[in-house]
């Protein structure tokens, strides 16, 4: 009779242990996800910041100094891949190397004075305007800046143009 009654007595306390148990652990687990979650969460945001901050540095690339580009040439600047000309009026223009009809890179024609893209025959000036089609509109161009003599040209947001204006040279 002791063990029945034993033994009834220990039924009815084991279950709620074993579903405190599942409650505790379903607890553990799901406060585990969450804070997983959230510190992928800000590794993400931090990631994305890290980036850009140092992108953003990046982007100014030193062309040189302003004595170093005579007037009415255009020098080629491999660390951004853009062309800078300098006009004849002394004034700099940093076009992208970029052709705006499908993308094939430029070579500058210094014989013809041009731009000469190798894919279809489009040209451009030594302003980026269009020469010979099919490109459709002047070559894209970065701000440039001149700071205690050196060229800088800022490469982060290549500006389209549909013509050629006098506001986008930088003057000495
Ligand atoms: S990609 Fe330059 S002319 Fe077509």
């Amino acid at each position: 009779m002791k063990e029945n009654s034993s033994t009834e007595t220990a039924t009815p306390t084991s279950a709620p242990t074993r579903r405190r148990f599942l409650n505790w652990a379903w607890a553990f687990f799901g406060l585990a996800a969450v804070t997983e979650l959230g510190w992928l969460g800000v590794s993400f945001l931090n990631f994305r910041k890290d980036r850009s901050t140092p992108a953003r540095a990046k982007s100014i690339i030193t062309a040189g100094p302003v004595d170093m580009f005579e007037p009415a040439t255009v020098t080629a600047i491999p660390q951004g891949q853009l062309y800078l000309a300098r006009l004849e009026d002394g004034g700099f223009l940093a076009l992208s190397r970029t052709c705006t009809h499908l993308g094939c890179s430029l070579r500058w024609d210094e014989e013809q004075g041009k731009f000469i893209c190798p894919c279809h025959g489009s040209s451009y000036n030594a302003a980026g305007e269009v020469l010979t089609a099919p490109a459709p509109r002047p070559l894209d161009c970065y701000p440039v800046r001149i700071e205690n003599g050196i060229v800088k040209v800022d490469i982060a947001a290549p500006q389209k143009r549909q013509c050629f204006e006098p506001g986008q040279v930088t003057r000495v």
